[in-house]
């Protein structure tokens, strides 16, 4: 993994609407948004970006109607199958984070084989959340802590078995985290745009970025003085 890099995480919302204001079904939506994914990843090493989670599914999502849900859970299985090969062949590894007991079995086989395929990848950790609860994933953490009373920040932490978010974006002019990785985003720099996924694209992620670097990220601190000889 390219461990120094910026861990960017992405709400990749607005895909319903987009389709209905073309007046086309919704799964429609969810197809344009699954077409917009490799460009952003191909996109993110050069700039500088080491891990992109990217929000698919949520734990919530099971309650849309079961045709949308079989929609979006044969697209993420072909989105697992299709993109193995090329993120392969671009050093990126592909993993998935949240529950697995839930998913349909063919998409379980996709994922497991996906990410065995991309285990190697260094240029990118590209992150899928499906079937993903932040607090879901807190509460699983707590569980297990409970047997380590030592505990510290770093240890929970990695026990959520995610780093720290530096940047978190949401697409479709919504502004909430809708139960998104909610312990690593203590210090995230957050952005809303009212871009719909399908229509983000890498000059959004580029200027995303852009907007990232110039932010003064204090961590509760003060921001550090200039050095002396440039006062
Ligand atoms: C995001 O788009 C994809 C998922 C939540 C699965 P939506 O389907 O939520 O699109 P909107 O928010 O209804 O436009
Ligand atoms: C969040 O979007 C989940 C994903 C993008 C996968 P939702 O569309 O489900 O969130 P709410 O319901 O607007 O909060
Ligand atoms: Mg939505």
């Amino acid at each position: 993994m390219n461990q120094s890099g910026l861990h960017l995480a992405i709400i990749m919302d607005g895909n319903g609407r987009w389709a209905e204001q073309r007046g086309l079904p919704r799964p429609a939506g969810h197809r344009a948004g699954a077409r917009a994914v490799r460009a952003v990843v191909e996109a993110a090493p050069a700039l500088g970006i080491g891990t992109l989670t990217l929000y698919a599914f949520s734990a919530d999502n099971w309650r849309r109607p079961p045709r949308e849900v079989a929609a979006l859970m044969g697209l993420l299985r072909r989105f697992a199958i299709q993109e193995a090969q090329v993120l392969a062949k671009a050093d990126v590894r592909l993993s998935f984070i949240g529950r697995r007991d839930r998913l349909p079995g063919p998409m379980l086989e996709a994922m497991a084989k996906s990410e065995a395929l991309t285990a190697t990848g260094r240029s990118l950790h590209l992150r899928v959340a499906v079937d993903y609860s932040a607090r879901d994933a807190l509460l699983h953490a707590a569980r297990h802590l409970a047997q380590a009373p030592a505990a510290t920040r770093e240890g929970f932490g990695a026990l959520l078995g995610s780093p720290d978010v530096d940047l978190l974006v949401r697409t479709g002019g919504d502004q909430r985290l809708s139960d998104f990785l909610l312990w690593e985003c203590a210090y995230a720099e957050l952005m809303f745009l009212p871009v719909a996924w399908p229509d983000f694209g890498p000059a959004d992620l580029a200027a995303c970025v852009g907007d990232f670097r110039a932010r003064d990220r204090r961590f509760g601190g003060l921001t550090a003085p200039a050095p002396a000889s440039a006062r």
